[in-house]
């Protein structure tokens, strides 16, 4: 292990995600650990461009793990779109004597790391986002727990439309992808999930099913329609034109981007938070950590941005045995 490293900034930035606290803690006792300075960048690169930053040792990370949100705050900066931006941000990081940034979010996290490092500042990703969008690891940190709050969710309005035997239209996140949806989808035993990487019939995809499943005895109907589709409330007139069921819409919202971190999230943000600083130790730049069944490995961010995440086919296949989904014919 090499010893050059002396002081390196951490940051959260794009839409928060449960686990990104335990990726902190990670970072932080990892890189005490080695001997290590670490500051915490506060509001991403909003932060970064401003010279926003708070020292973190072994206590202000302790008992991090379990806390949903990021304690480092996190932003959207139109700012560091730009070159003047970059530059000032880049200034911050000579001022504070930060030889690495470790950067925790999605793709614009990892695009603003492209410009630190074609800068001369040592950088590495971490995967933190709730849509599971990230194309080099299998999961992103915050995805399972987002599933699993949606899901509990879904389970309460089931009940309720179970009694009243109605059809729920629940609209969940994920920006233009719809992992979240299908995973959520299989796990509720869903009537049907609409989802932004297939073309969209309402007749077949949506009514279909429903007629199938009232044809088999149900009388509640639960729809999951993926954001990245377009509105819950247009598919919810289009259910009750066609089929006079009352229908009720739930728009689950940012409820999913909250929460303790289920165990997944929290050892897979763990992990990739001490592979962050060992790579950096080792004088390795320009990567991205991510997960890959079970293994950790790391690609270099150009690499992992290009690459493209289709829908996992085989969640998609069972998904569309058990409702029908997608089988125009
Ligand atoms: O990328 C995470 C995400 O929660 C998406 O699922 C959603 O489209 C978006 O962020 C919402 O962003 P904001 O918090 O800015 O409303």
């Amino acid at each position: 292990m090499s010893n050059a490293v002396r002081r390196i900034g951490v940051l959260t930035s794009g839409g928060d995600a449960p686990g990104m606290n335990a990726a902190i803690r990670a970072v932080v006792r990892t890189a005490l650990h080695m001997g290590i300075e670490c500051i915490g960048i506060r509001r991403g690169y909003h932060g970064l461009i401003n010279g926003d930053f708070v020292p973190l040792d072994f206590e202000s990370v302790s008992g991090l793990s379990r806390r949903g949100g990021t304690m480092l705050y996190s932003a959207r900066s139109k700012e560091f779109m730009t070159e003047a931006g970059q530059d000032r941000a880049v200034a911050t990081c000579k001022l504070l004597g930060l030889e690495g940034i470790v950067g925790i979010g999605g793709d614009g996290t990892f695009r603003g790391l492209l410009e630190l490092s074609r800068r001369g500042v040592a950088v590495v990703g971490i995967p933190g986002t709730i849509d599971n969008d990230i194309a080099c690891s299998t999961n992103t940190i915050g995805f399972d727990t987002a599933c699993n709050t949606a899901l509990e969710c879904i389970d309460k309005l089931r009940d309720t439309m179970q009694s009243h035997e109605r059809c729920s239209v629940v609209e969940v996140m994920g920006r233009h992808a719809g992992h979240l949806a299908m995973y959520v989808g299989v796990a509720s035993g869903a009537t049907c999930v609409l989802v932004p990487e297939r073309p969209v019939d309402i007749e077949k995809d949506v009514i279909e099913p429903i007629r199938r499943s009232r044809l088999g005895g149900r009388t509640h109907f639960m729809v999951i329609v993926a954001e990245g589709v377009g509105s819950a409330y247009d598919v919810a007139k289009q259910i009750t034109e066609i089929t006079a069921l009352d229908t009720r819409v739930t728009v689950l919202g940012h409820v999913q981007r909250g929460g303790a971190p289920t165990a997944r999230d929290r050892v897979a943000a763990t992990y990739m938070g001490y592979e962050s600083v060992r790579l950096l130790t080792e004088g390795k730049t320009n990567r991205v950590v991510c997960v890959q069944g079970d293994t950790y490995v790391d690609y270099d961010i150009n690499e992992a941005l290009s690459m493209k995440k289709g829908l996992d086919e085989q969640t998609y296949t069972v998904m569309q045995a058990l409702t029908g989904v997608g089988s125009h014919n």
